[in-house]
Order: structure tokens, then sequence, then C-alpha cells
């Protein structure tokens, strides 16, 4: 049996004297007049274990291989630091190396690497400071919704990956075949999906929502936390083909609801990440953005804005008269950009902003229609820095109007059949959001790039590990 005291993190809790063994992987070593210092990280907390090697103490033998990347374990006892930086540190009297890591290609040396190489490498990126604090808060993060949740009631559901329908009914799906590429069967000029694997037409899911709503609408309150896809060509710093997505479902809700959910949820999962990462998150302050903290504490503690789709308008135009240039036009109709999002949660509110009852052309065929019959109950909340962060809406419940948005979108009544009956057979006003994980992990570092708060990216010409 492999013999240990737990992880680096608890060691710090000992007292002084007490004999203790570490196990963890070198992040950097210096040596000084005959005393090595090597720092030693297990994963468990920012804070990397000093251990002192003494002149004389350790085979040299044994200490040519106690370089940077190497996975050792080191017996000694703890004793005060004199040095800065840290109270305790563990004086070295046995040291046994799992794993060396020769110092002439071990890429992951101490300084100045680019996010953009330790992406390339991103076997060996998750033992560098930055990407321990990521998953770190990453981690607490994905505890904290599931908390949040749970705390209230909501079951949560496993929507599946494979699906027959476009959730979003915006066609921008990875399809999933066994098909023959080479050799397509073909049937009246269509490719013969009836000699698929499913029988029909399949794509990853975009979304778990639509399989969320069924079970909204037999357990009152739902929420789904799994990946999801989409096929976007898009290669921006906010965009992934493969990301992470919760979505609550609501029954007996509408869109004051809805927002006023997604709102105490931000602050609740902001409030834990900022409870249960410090050192992590004063890193991200210190290193990455120096706005970080503050903007936690400040939103955590302040309410959001709220203001409609055409109340946003008429203050993009209104900057526009006076003499802002905007790269995309600002009309009623037009989709909201990332300039305008930005440019009302950093200029105008700097705060979170909630938009809502968004016109119905450029939103999802399920969202409910308004009275008048222009915009939808569709809100989107905006983050500064990130822009939009959730996506949400109260559901068209109403059989016949759900059924003409989804003939006027050009969408395939029977792939939707089962989404149609849910409203013929015991309907309910309900409501729901997704947050994007990786969107709110940004948020929470600081992060500049959303390749950078996943483990593995995939994005357009991207698929390694
Ligand atoms: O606004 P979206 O497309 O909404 C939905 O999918 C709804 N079905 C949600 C619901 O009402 N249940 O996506 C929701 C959120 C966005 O606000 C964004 O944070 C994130 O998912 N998102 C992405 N994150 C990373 N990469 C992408 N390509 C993303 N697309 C959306
Ligand atoms: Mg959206």
């Amino acid at each position: 049996m492999i013999e240990k005291n737990g992880y680096i993190r608890d060691l710090f809790r000992q007292p002084l004297g007490a004999p203790v063994a570490a196990l963890g992987w070198v992040k950097t070593r210096r040596d000084s007049k005959g005393v090595h210092f090597i720092q030693l990280n297990d994963g468990s907390c920012f804070q990397d274990l000093q251990v002192v090697v003494e002149a004389g103490a350790i085979p040299e033998a044994t200490l040519l291989h106690a370089t940077t990347g190497a996975c050792l374990r080191v017996s000694g006892e703890l004793i005060a630091s004199p040095g800065a930086g840290q109270a305790v540190e563990l004086k070295a009297r046995e040291i046994h190396v799992y794993g060396p890591a020769d110092p002439a290609t071990y890429p992951l040396q101490k300084k100045g690497h680019s996010m953009e190489f330790l992406r390339e490498i991103a076997h060996l990126r998750t033992r560098s400071n930055t990407f321990g604090a990521v998953f770190r808060v990453r981690n607490a993060l994905s505890f904290a919704i599931h908390k949040f949740f749970q705390e209230r009631g909501f079951i949560w559901v496993h929507a599946p990956i494979i699906s027959g329908s476009d959730a979003e009914g915006a066609g921008r799906m990875f399809q999933v075949t066994t098909l023959d590429l080479m050799n397509v069967p073909r049937q009246g000029g269509q490719i013969d999906y009836t000699q698929d694997f499913f029988g029909k037409s399949t794509n990853l899911t975009v979304s778990g929502q639509l399989e969320a709503e069924i079970f909204a609408l037999a357990f009152s309150n739902v929420y789904t936390f799994g990946p999801t896809f989409r096929a976007e060509n898009s290669n921006t710093p906010r965009h992934l083909a493969e990301f992470w997505m919760i979505e609550p479902e609501m029954a007996f809700c509408d869109l004051d609801g809805n927002r006023k959910l997604a709102e105490a949820f931000l602050k609740d999962i902001i409030a834990h990440v900022l409870d249960h990462c410090r050192p992590d998150l004063e890193f991200f302050n210190k290193r990455i953005d120096p706005t970080v903290l503050e903007t936690l504490e400040h939103v955590a503690a302040s309410s959001f804005e709220h203001v409609t789709y055409t109340e946003a308008v008429r203050l993009l135009e209104k900057a526009r008269d006076q003499g802002r240039a905007w790269e995309f036009p600002v009309f009623w109709g037009a989709d909201l950009q990332s300039e305008h999002e930005r440019y009302l949660t950093e200029e105008v509110f700097r705060k979170p902003v909630v938009v809502t009852d968004y016109p119905k052309e450029i939103k999802a065929f399920y969202m409910r229609l308004n009275e008048d019959e222009r915009t939808v109950r569709a809100m989107d909340v905006l983050a500064p820095r990130i822009g939009e962060i959730i996506g949400g809406s109260q559901r068209e419940e109403r059989h016949d109007v759900l059924l003409s948005k989804i003939r006027a979108q050009g969408l395939r009544e029977q792939d939707y059949w089962w989404y149609l009956e849910l409203r013929k057979y015991g309907t309910a006003p309900h409501a729901g959001f997704g947050l994007g994980l990786e969107r709110m992990m940004m948020y929470l570092t600081g992060m500049k790039n959303i390749r950078d708060v996943i483990p593995f990216p995939r994005t357009p010409g991207s698929a390694e590990f």
C-alpha cells in the first residue's frame, strides 16, 4: 500500500514536528548553497508545499531526478518556514521519485508560456498555476450549481446527447451517423436515413431544453447539466463547438419568475466560489485581470439591471446619434451584437443586464408570443466583458400558436410531434433558461479565451486530446 497523509492542502494544518509524507509533482526547484528548495503541488490547493532538502540529506542520485515536472513522494517533518510565502515547509528525510521528467525536454518550464502554447500541451498545462486554479474553480462552480438547484427541490434530468430534433431550430448541428460516407445510400435523390443506425437522421444535441420541458411538466422544477454541441463556424474567444450547459425549466413560471431565478442563481454561485476558491481567485486577480475580485463582490451584492429589447435599442441609437460608431447597424429588429451587449453592460449600467422581449424573428420558435404579436418573452442575461451568459424564455404553451410558429420557421412538424403533444395534454405556463458553463467560468476567472476554461477545447479545425 502507498503510505500517505492525504492532500497537500491538509498538510498545512498539521502540527509542527509531525512526520508526514507528501505526494505530488515538482512545480519548480531552486538550488542555493547546497540547499535545495522544491515546490511540490498535488492539485489540491493553489499553494505549493515547499520541500527543503538540506546538504547531504538525500542521495545525489535521487536528487538528480527531482526536477521540475517529476512526480515525487517526500517524507519528512513539518517545520516552521523562515522564508516568505509560506508558514510551514517540509524538511525532507526521504524522497522517492515515481517518475522523472527530463529537464532538457519537459515542455512546462517555469516562465513565460503563452496561453496558445499551453493549449498545445493540454496534457501538461493542468500542472501550471493558471490551469490548476481554473479547474479547481470549475469544479467548485459545478458543485455550487447542483447545490443551488438541489436545495430548491429541482430534479436533475439527464437529457440525451444524441437527438432527433433541432432544439434551437437553427440548424447548427453535428450529424451522428454510421452510414458509409464513401457509399451513402440514396432514395429518390435524397440520403436514405432509414438505413442509418437509428433509422432516421440524428445529431448531437444543441440543448437539452425540449426534454427538460417534458420533465418540468411532470416534476414542476428540473434542470439539466451536461455537454451540448454546436457546429457554428465561429472562431471567437467566446464560442466552443462542445460546451456545457445548465438548463433549469420551471412549470408555473413566467418571464418575471425566470428573470428573478436567473439573478438569484448567478449571485449564489458567485458567492459560493468567492467563499471556496479565494486563493485561486486572488491569483486571477493578480495575474489575469485586476478587476475580477472587485467585480464579483460587487455583483454578488447588487441587483441586476432590466431593460426591454426596445429600450436597449433606444439606448444604442442614442449613443449612435451622439457619435458612437457601431460596426453592426442598430435598428429595431436587428440582433444585438457583442459590441452592443458590451456597451450596455460595461458603459451604461456597469453590471449584468437582463434584456427581455426581443422581436420574434430573431429568437427561437418555442418562445411565447407577447400580446403585441411582434415580440416574444425572451431574456438574455448580459455580463460585462462576456456579453451573453444566459439565454432563456417563457415557453409557448398554447398548441395552436406553437404549431403555427414551427410551420412559419420552416421546421419539420413531425420532428416535434411529442413537443406539440405536451401542449395538448396538461399544458401549463412554464419557463427556463440556459447558462453556458464556460461563459460563467470566463466571468469568474477573467480568462480571456473560452478555450482556456474547458479541459480539452473543441473548436473549428481543432479536436486534439
Ligand atoms: O442562448 P442559447 O442558445 O439558449 C439555449 O440553448 C436555450 N435552449 C436555453 C434554454 O432556454 N434552456 O444558449 C444558452 C447559453 C448562452 O447564453 C451561452 O452562455 C452558452 O449557452 N452558449 C455557448 N457557450 C459556448 N460556446 C457556444 N458556441 C455557445 N452557444 C451558447
Ligand atoms: Mg442565446
